[in-house]
């Protein structure tokens, strides 16, 4: 049965679908790396989350971003993100480092999670890459509570640019986690083809972090059993420039909205999200980048290029991401 804070909280989050925080502190982790603490201003716990959710900061100048959660899920009094300032990103981390002070008061989602820590395994051998290595240390975390076998393999440019060190050198000790430095000794590196070499039954990999390692890992882990294979994307990688798909006839689509029998006209080099913004219906948006699955939306006919990050096969038959999904089939229905 629930408890009368929880039932609380439930009515507070229905209320607004948001949060405001405190921001309790923020620590230098590493170079460029800051972390932010977020507390509830009130006292009160804030909701669960599990290890690989992330959140949604709303930040003062009206922009959204997602940031994973990286300190142990049984915090109940706790959330705490890690940004590295990126000055050649969108600006949101750029905007996190520059805008959020401690003492602030900070609106966020509730944690969400697209990334969750397999719940079958015996072993996990979780792999991170930079600043990817925030869910992956919630991970951790949780398995060590779970008391379930891991080992963190956590790749970074220096050092100086890996996060957490204190927090994490009892891991370290224990041998759970082992860092691989780019200029680091050779013999040092992490050989992903080596270590991703033999699936072991019961074994579950989760990996996080840029582009090309992302590219490096899915290689090294193709030939592991469905399901045994978890990742998530901070970033959408590079897309190769596309032609229009809409359509056979390039004419584009005819989008019927199941509720109303309203038809939005998805033009060849739309996507959902801009034919249906024109015709004045909202659909809640965060990244617009296919990594958080805010806009995720039913269809029931029609086909459709998905171009996401975060829908698997089976969530794809069913779902589609307004925000870079295109239709592919001449009539489609959305069930909104
Ligand atoms: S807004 Fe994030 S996936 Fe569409």
């Amino acid at each position: 049965m629930d408890t009368v804070l929880e039932r609380e909280e439930a009515v507070q989050d229905i209320e607004t679908g948001t949060l405001d925080v405190r921001v309790k502190q923020i620590r230098y982790e590493g170079k460029g790396i800051n972390s932010y603490e977020f507390t509830s201003p009130s006292g009160k716990p804030l909701p669960r989350f599990e290890a690989g959710s992330h959140i949604d900061i709303h930040l003062k100048n009206g922009v959204i971003r997602q940031y994973s959660l990286c300190n142990s899920p049984a915090e109940r009094n706790r959330y705490v993100i890690a940004v590295l300032k990126d000055d050649n990103g969108r600006g949101g981390s750029r905007a996190v480092h520059e805008s959020i002070a401690a003492g602030d008061i900070v609106t966020i989602s509730k944690p969400r999670n697209h990334f969750a820590l397999s719940e079958e395994a015996n072993k996990v051998i979780l792999i991170a890459g930079g600043i990817g290595v925030t869910p992956l240390k919630a991970m951790a975390h949780e398995l060590e509570e779970r008391g379930v076998d891991f080992v963190m393999h956590y790749c970074a440019r220096s050092a100086e640019a890996a996060a957490f060190g204190p927090e994490l050198e009892r891991m370290q000790r224990s041998g759970k986690l082992r860092y691989h430095f780019d200029d680091g000794e050779e013999a040092n590196r992490l050989d992903l083809r080596a270590l991703l070499s033999e699936p072991t039954p019961g074994t579950h990999v989760h990996y996080c972090g840029p582009g090309g390692f992302m590219a490096a890992c899915a290689d090294a882990v193709s030939h592991w059993p469905n399901g045994t294979v978890h990742f998530e994307h901070f970033k959408a990688p590079e897309q190769p420039k596309r032609e229009p798909t809409c359509t056979e006839n390039q004419d584009g689509c005819d989008v019927t909205i199941a509720s109303t029998g309203l038809v939005v006209h998805v033009g060849p080099n739309q996507n959902f999200s801009e034919a249906l913004n024109e015709s004045g219906i909202e659909v809640p948006t965060s990244c617009c980048a296919g990594l958080c699955a805010t806009c995720k939306v039913r269809y029931l006919e029609g086909e459709v290029e998905h171009n996401d990050f975060i829908l698997d096969d089976d969530d794809r038959k069913e779902f589609l991401t307004i925000c870079v999904s295109r239709p592919v089939s001449k009539t489609l229905v959305l069930d909104l």
